[in-house]
C-alpha cells in the first residue's frame, strides 16, 4: 500500500540518516552524559535567542533614551525573539552580521534599527557571559543536592566506627560520617567559590569596537551620561548589578581563568572523594551502587567494579586539565583584541561546564546510593584494634599497679609474635588471646572489653559531625531548598 512505502522510504532515510550521523565525532559530553539542561544553555538555540534578547534589550535603552525607535518595531523584534528558522541560520556563515540580517527579515519594520551602535562583541560577550552566570546557577544547585545526600549520609554514619588511615595504612579510628564530612568540606568550599565566581561576574555591556563606546557618543551625540545610563540600562535588563567599566573589544579574560580556575577545584575535589571511595571499595567497606542488572565486567560476572566513581575521577582530570586554556588564552592576548581566542573558547568554556555537570549527575547518583558494610568495616577495626588499644592496657596496667616499662616491654614482645602470625603464617591478629593467657595481665582481664570497645577510640567525631553539619552545612543549603528532590538520570 501506499502508506507501506512511505513508511519504507521514511525508514530508508532515517537509517541514511543515522548512519551519516555514524561518520562523524560526537563529543561524547553531549551524546552520552551531559543533563539535557547544560546542553541547552549551551547551545545554538540558547545563544541565538540570548542574541535577539540582547538587541531587543539595546533597542529598548536606545528608546528610552530618546533615539527614534517605535514601540511597533520593538514589539516587532519581541514577536520574533524565539522563532529561529534554523535551515537559514544555517546557510550562514557563523558571523553575527549574517544573524542580524536573518533577524531584519522577519522583522522588516525594526530592520534598520536592529543592532545600532554595536558590534559583534556586544552579543557575543554578553551572551557568553549570561552562559557562564547561567551555567553556574545549574551547577550550584547540583552541588547542592550532593552535599545534601552526602550531608545525610554523614549524619546516619556520624558513630559508626571505622578503621581511619595515614598513608593508607591502617592508624587510629575514625567513624564513617566523620570521613564523609571531610569531603563535605571540600564540596562546601566548592560552593562558595562558585557562587563567589558567578557573583564576581560583570556584564561587558555597550561598549563598541575597542571598548570606548565612541559609536554610542555619536549616536547621543555627545551626550556622555546618556551612553553611560544605555550601558547600565541593558546591563540591568540582562540581569546584572554591574557591567564592567572597562574592556577592550572583549571583557578581560582574565575572567575566564576565574570561572573555569573554580570548576576546575571542583573537580579536584571530586577526584579526591571517588579515589577514597574506589579504595573503600577495595576493602569492601563501601560500595557505589550497584543495580541488579549491571554487569560489571565481561570477563568476571563475580565483579563490581566502581565505574561510577572510576568515570568521575577521569572527567575530573578533564576539567582540571581544562584550566590550562583560559590561562594561555588570557596570556597571549594583544592590544584591545585578537581574534585567536574565540576557537579555544568556543570548546573550553562549554567543555568546562558540561563536565561539572556531568561529574554531578554522577556524583549524586553514587551519594544516593552509598552502600555500607558494617560487618566488614567491624572486622577490620577488630583486626587492628588490639595493636591501637596497647597504650590503654599498659595504663591499664599502671592504675592496678604495674610498672610501665615492664607492661610496656611484654606487651612489645607479644605484638611482634601476633605480627608474625598475621604477616608470615596469613592468620588473624591473635594479640588479645596471647595477653588473656599471659598471668601477668590477669589483673586487667574483667576490664578488656572495655578497653577495646571501639567507641572509645573514635573522640569527639560524632560531636564534630553534628556541629559541622549544622554550623556548616546546612545552612549553607538553605537557598537551594527548592530544587533539592530532582533526581538525575545517568547513563551507565
Ligand atoms: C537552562 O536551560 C533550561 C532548558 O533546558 C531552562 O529551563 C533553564 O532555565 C536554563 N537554566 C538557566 C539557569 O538559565
Ligand atoms: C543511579 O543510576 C542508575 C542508572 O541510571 C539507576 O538505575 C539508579 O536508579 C540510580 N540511582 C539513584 C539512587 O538514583
Amino acid at each position: 500500500s501506499e502508506f507501506k512505502q512511505i513508511l519504507t522510504v521514511f525508514t530508508f532515510l532515517a537509517t541514511m540518516a543515522g548512519a551519516e550521523e555514524m561518520n562523524r565525532y560526537r563529543s561524547p559530553l553531549v551524546s552520552r552524559y551531559a543533563s539535557k539542561e547544560m546542553s541547552y544553555n549551551f547551545s545554538e538555540k540558547k545563544k541565538l535567542i540570548t542574541w535577539r534578547k540582547l538587541w531587543i534589550f539595546l533597542a529598548k535603552a536606545e528608546k528610552a533614551l530618546g533615539l527614534p525607535i517605535t514601540d511597533a518595531q520593538i514589539a516587532e523584534m519581541e514577536s520574533h525573539a524565539e522563532d529561529i528558522d534554523f535551515e537559514e541560520e544555517r546557510k550562514l556563515r557563523h558571523d553575527v552580521m549574517a544573524h542580524v540580517h536573518t533577524f531584519a527579515h522577519c522583522c522588516p519594520t525594526a530592520a534598520p534599527i536592529i543592532h545600532l551602535g554595536a558590534m559583534s562583541c556586544y552579543v557575543g560577550d554578553n551572551t557568553d557571559l549570561i552562559a557562564l552566570r547561567d551555567g553556574f546557577n545549574i551547577l550550584l544547585s547540583k552541588l547542592a543536592r550532593v552535599i545534601d545526600r552526602l550531608a545525610n549520609f554523614a549524619e546516619e554514619y556520624a558513630d559508626l566506627p571505622t578503621l581511619g588511615f595515614t598513608h593508607f595504612q591502617p592508624a587510629q579510628l575514625t567513624t564513617v560520617g566523620k570521613r564523609a564530612c571531610l569531603w563535605l568540606q571540600e564540596l562546601v568550599m566548592d560552593v562558595r567559590n562558585l557562587e563567589r565566581a558567578r557573583d564576581d561576574l560583570c556584564f561587558r555591556g555597550v561598549k563598541g569596537t575597542t571598548g570606548t563606546q565612541a559609536s554610542f557618543l555619536q549616536l547621543f551625540q555627545g551626550d556622555h551620561d546618556k551612553v553611560e545610563e544605555l550601558d547600565k540600562m541593558v546591563t540591568e535588563m540582562a540581569g546584572f548589578k554591574k557591567a564592567y567599566l572597562v574592556t577592550g573589544q572583549t571583557y578581560s579574560h582574565e575572567v575566564d581563568i576565574h570561572c573555569l580556575a573554580r570548576l576546575a577545584s571542583l573537580g579536584a575535589s571530586v577526584h579526591k572523594i571517588c579515589t577514597d571511595i574506589r579504595l573503600l571499595a577495595n576493602l569492601k567497606e563501601i560500595e557505589e551502587p550497584f543495580e541488579k542488572e549491571q554487569i560489571g565486567s565481561s570477563a568476571m560476572p563475580y565483579k563490581r567494579n566502581p565505574m561510577r566513581a572510576e568515570r568521575c575521577c577521569g572527567l575530573a582530570r578533564h576539567l582540571i586539565a581544562l584550566v590550562g586554556d583560559p590561562l594561555q588564552t588570557d596570556s597571549v592576548q594583544w592590544p584591545e583584541s585578537t581574534l585567536d581566542d574565540s576557537a579555544n573558547r568556543r570548546i573550553s568554556l562549554p567543555e568546562s561546564f558540561l563536565t561539572a555537570d556531568i561529574i554531578l549527575s554522577t556524583l549524586q547518583n553514587i551519594t544516593e546510593g552509598l552502600v555500607v558494610y558494617p560487618k566488614v568495616i567491624e572486622r577490620h577495626i577488630r583486626h587492628e584494634l588490639p595493636f591501637m588499644a596497647t597504650e590503654n592496657i599498659i595504663m591499664a596496667i599502671v592504675k592496678a599497679g604495674g610498672n610501665r616499662q615492664e607492661c610496656h616491654e611484654k606487651i612489645r614482645v607479644l605484638s611482634q609474635e601476633a605480627a608474625a602470625v598475621v604477616k608470615q603464617e596469613g592468620g588473624d591478629n591473635d594479640l588479645l588471646a596471647r595477653i588473656q593467657r599471659d598471668p601477668y595481665f590477669a589483673p586487667i582481664l574483667g576490664q578488656l572489653d572495655a578497653l577495646l570497645d571501639p567507641k572509645t577510640f573514635i573522640g569527639r567525631a560524632p560531636q564534630q559531625v553534628k556541629t559541622f553539619l549544622a554550623e556548616e552545612v546546612r545552612p549553607l543549603l538553605e537557598p537551594y531548598k527548592a530544587n533539592m528532590d530532582v533526581k538525575v538520570e545517568l547513563v551507565l
